[in-house]
């Protein structure tokens, strides 16, 4: 046992319009307090598309709802001439109170370097705002045996000369590229190796009281089948979900894993 809370976080990515997104939530609000969702065993978290976080923000205040907000991406600026970028000053203003960073997808098609993704986590934390910092490898990697040192390279990277408190705050999220969108999970063994590997280097380079209260989640194909399994692991504290977030049923039924 371990005093972590759950987190089942939804990463929408590039779906849903600001209506659908009205929709959903209040859809998923409904169905957690038809379940009888108990948000001290497991926090809820949706990250919507930028466009559609103004609207999450009005059903959650309008309904007092006990669902958090986050966005899946935010600038290193503080605010001027950076076209297209999004500042964590805005984000605050809109109630957020997690930001994704380090995502595969914008590793991927938008060059963010372990460098570059560190330095967004520390914007978020100073804005206080909770960073989720993305890791994971991709099929190559897997097949050669060194998923491992690569995630902890990546983790290891991004979080050089920070503080033990400041690590303990974040959120790391462990996203095999294979897995996603792809329905293939991991198997709960393979998720765990790399989870437990995570805690292990948070505890060398940051101490137990850090690595004892860091929650690290799983990302990849998740979904209501295979939720239980994946949470019953010791170094797993919830999920990074993509496609399964996005229908209100399987989305609370992820929540209520523990039921
Ligand atoms: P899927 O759950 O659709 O595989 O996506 C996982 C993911 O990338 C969440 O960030």
């Amino acid at each position: 046992m371990n005093n972590r809370t759950p987190l089942m976080a939804g990463n929408w990515k590039m779906n849903l319009d600001h209506l659908e997104a009205n929709h959903l939530v209040q859809g998923l609000a409904m169905a957690l307090s038809d379940a009888g969702h108990d948000y001290s065993k497991c926090e809820v978290l949706v990250i919507p598309p930028f466009t559609d976080i103004r609207s999450v923000q009005t059903v959650v205040e309008a309904d007092n709802l006990d669902i958090k907000y986050g966005a899946q991406d935010v600038s290193i600026h503080d605010n001027g001439a950076y076209t297209g970028e999004i500042s964590t000053d805005m984000l605050t203003k809109l109630g957020c109170s997690y930001v994704v960073m380090g995502h595969s997808e914008r590793r991927e098609y938008h060059g963010e370097s372990d460098e570059l993704v560190g330095a967004k986590a520390r914007k978020v934390l100073d804005a206080g705002m909770t960073p989720i910092l993305c890791c994971g490898e991709a099929l190559e990697i897997r097949k050669a045996g060194t998923h491992v040192d690569f995630v902890l390279g990546q983790i290891r990277a991004a979080l050089a000369g920070w503080s033990a408190e400041d690590v303990a705050k974040i959120v790391i999220a462990y996203e095999p590229i294979w897995a996603i969108g792809t329905g293939e999970t991991a198997t709960a063994e393979d998720a765990q190796e790399v989870c437990g590997a995570i805690r292990a280097a948070l505890r060398e380079d940051f101490g137990d009281a850090t690595a004892d209260s860091t929650r690290i989640l799983y990302g990849g194909s998740a979904k209501p089948a295979n939720i239980k399994e994946l949470m019953a692991q010791a170094d797993i504290d919830g999920a990074l979900v993509g496609g399964a977030s996005l229908k209100a049923d399987s989305f609370a039924e992820m929540a209520r894993f523990y039921a």
